[in-house]
């Protein structure tokens, strides 16, 4: 960055000198040399002379098309990113370019900010990604534990290195945005983003969210450094019953003291973005609250970037569309992703503009909010990919930090008899259950694909393959996935749990463990040798009275690809240090169950998180 400014200076001078050399007065050296290099692309303006020079430059439709974000599958052709002057496009859970790999990202980024560059200002693109552990739709990137499993590690700056690394691999296929941290604070487990969520506890999730978004952003003097979005903008994780989008019913106090604080270390920590949430509070949509978003977001709290809408969230808020995006706009949206029917968005959106439904200095506050972040970022001085980075995804080297992040996620629940951790001098091993050998479960939904998937959907190392790896050279390894053949093992290993899900795809009224795996647990016990239980799931399962049958019993969470940082912990390399970020319950009718609530008898309590 530094190295480039000083190009830009450089060549600067260049002009001007070459001005002189073909006789101009230095008058009109002057006067030509601005004309040049407007102030808003001269990186040594500041952020608010370059914003200023750059509004004022601007044209209506140019403003409105900043505010817009459709989805990249929605474009019907490259060339609607000039003609609609868009600001920004997105790529949502499922929208990858048709060969899923790096190269394929970086293109398809660079063919898109090529278009932007046509335009007549040269406004750079913001493109946005769901990097939410790890550069997640990318096949062949490093995939971190979900932020379920960081809660667990309590420990900031492990999260802070963990971010770091997502922005370099982002980065490194030249997109500049991610839509993360989610900073919900879940207080119920029947809701499918439960493993979004670092913790029930407000305070833990300031601390780690504060932490990512230091991470992400740096201070974008790198070009590795990216933009943060905290979302989703409040009291997502608070709804009734745990349903995904739903209501939350508290008071103000209650949304302040739970839900908000974590809003609150973020901006201190300079998130440059905030996405609003699907989800209502006491009947009133998010993405129409004008007290939340004006008021408390932009007003008290003094946020300073600008506030996104959920994908297709605003077209949930009541009228029609152009009712809902005067409604949406008026209330503090400042770009909205839209995801597909971008031309009638502009089209009514202008419109109404034009009627005064929208006044042109909200218009001019939206947008000033959007450049704001576009030049304090550098996206005008490194609109494309610094090829540099590109060599680091994937690599060894952010494997290591993911494995250590796996290493700090595992919370140890039992260990009786002292059963963990496996001596490397142990005959046998028999591996079993419907999660040791699959990547893809290890990983859960945002991965690849928006649900994620079974099967070997990416690069990494299984759960199976990670105990190989580490286990002694004299032991065996055995493994079948229903726990058949486990006699005459020294120890049997069962890895269960859930398979993946997002959103609202994962809200249950039933967190009982599966028929499956039932027949694993069965298998490996009938064979009469000690027990290890590896629980891998996006959140605390009913196990009832099952544990009695397991001599040890460990929660992986959602690793992610580095299965070896589970067996690290099986054999000792690692001395478990995890401890539990959510109230463990005994039965589906004690939730929601958290800590500081009365009178609660948790199977496992906040904080629990046994050692060797
Ligand atoms: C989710 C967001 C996500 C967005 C873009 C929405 O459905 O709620 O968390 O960032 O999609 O994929
Ligand atoms: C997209 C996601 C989005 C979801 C919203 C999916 O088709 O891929 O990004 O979050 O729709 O419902």
């Amino acid at each position: 960055m530094k190295s480039r400014k000083i190009m830009a200076i450089a060549a600067l001078a260049f002009a001007v000198a070459l001005l002189s050399f073909t006789g101009c007065s230095n008058n009109e050296v002057i006067g030509k040399d601005t004309d040049d290099v407007p102030t808003y692309k001269n990186p040594d303006a500041s952020v608010n002379d370059r914003v200023e020079d750059l509004l004022g430059r601007m044209t209506l439709a140019e403003k409105v098309g900043q505010m817009a974000q459709p989805d990249q599958d929605f474009l019907e052709s490259d060339e609607d990113i000039t003609k609609y002057y868009l600001g920004s496009v997105l790529s949502g859970g499922s929208s990858d370019p048709p060969s899923n790999s790096p190269e394929a990202w970086t293109n398809m980024y660079e063919r898109y900010q090529k278009m932007a560059m046509k335009t007549r200002l040269q406004i750079p693109l913001v493109y946005g990604v769901d990097a939410v552990h790890g550069h997640s739709n990318v096949i062949g990137a490093v995939i971190f534990p979900h932020n379920i499993g960081l809660g667990a590690t309590r420990n900031p700056s492990l999260v802070e290195e963990v971010s770091k690394i997502t922005a370099r691999e982002v980065a490194g296929t030249g997109i500049t945005w991610t839509f993360a941290p989610c900073v919900a604070v879940p207080r119920d487990e029947r809701w499918g983003r439960t493993y979004e969520g670092y913790s029930e506890d407000p305070a833990l999730v300031g601390e780690l969210g504060a932490a990512s978004v230091r991470g992400l952003q740096g201070d974008f003097s790198e070009t590795g450094n990216i933009i943060s979005c905290t979302k989703h903008y409040v009291g997502d994780g608070g709804t009734v019953g745990g349903q995904d989008q739903g209501d939350t019913q508290v008071s103000e106090q209650e949304l302040r003291d739970v839900h908000l604080v974590p809003y609150r270390d973020a901006i201190e920590a300079g998130t440059k973005t905030i996405m609003a949430s699907y989800s209502s509070w006491n009947g009133e949509k998010l993405h129409g609250h004008a007290y939340l978003m004006n008021d408390i977001l932009k007003g008290e709290l003094g946020f300073q970037g600008f506030i996104i809408s959920d994908y297709r969230a605003i077209d949930q808020l009541e009228g029609t569309y152009k009712e809902q995006i005067v409604k949406s706009i008026n209330a503090g949206i400042d770009m909205v992703m839209i995801p597909d029917r971008f031309k009638e968005f502009i089209s009514l959106l202008t419109e109404s503009v034009e009627e005064g439904a929208i006044s042109e200095e909200r218009i001019d506050d939206a947008v000033t909010r959007i450049l704001r972040v576009k030049v304090e970022s550098g996206l005008f001085e490194h609109p494309f990919v610094d090829p540099s980075l590109s060599a680091e995804i994937g690599s060894d080297a952010h494997r290591q930090v993911a494995r250590q992040a796996v290493r700090e996620s595992m919370v140890l629940l039992k260990n009786e008899g002292d059963v963990l951790p496996l001596s490397k001098d142990i005959g046998r091993i028999h591996v079993a259950g419907k999660n040791a050998d699959d990547i893809g479960n290890q990983c859960g939904g945002w991965t690849i694909d928006w649900q994620g998937g079974s099967g070997n959907i990416t690069v990494g190392t299984t759960i199976l393959e990670g105990i190989r790896q580490v286990a002694g050279e004299g032991t065996e390894v055995t493994y079948s996935r229903d726990g058949d053949g486990a006699d005459g093992a020294d120890v049997g290993i069962v890895v269960i749990g859930e398979t993946p899900y997002a959103e609202g795809e994962g809200d249950t009224q039933s967190l009982a463990l599966s028929s499956l795996d039932g027949q694993a647990l069965n298998n490996v016990r009938s064979a009469g040798i000690p027990m290890v239980v590896v629980l891998v799931s996006g959140r605390p399962m009913i196990i009832g009275r099952e544990l009695n049958n397991w001599d040890a019993f460990l929660a992986a969470w959602l690793p992610g690809t580095e299965g070896a940082g589970v067996a690290d912990v099986i054999f000792g390399d690692y001395n478990p240090t995890g401890k539990l970020s959510y109230t463990w319950p005994r039965t589906m009718e004690q939730i929601p169950i958290n800590v500081g609530d009365d009178n609660i008898n948790p199977l496992f309590p906040y904080g629990y998180g046994l050692s060797y």
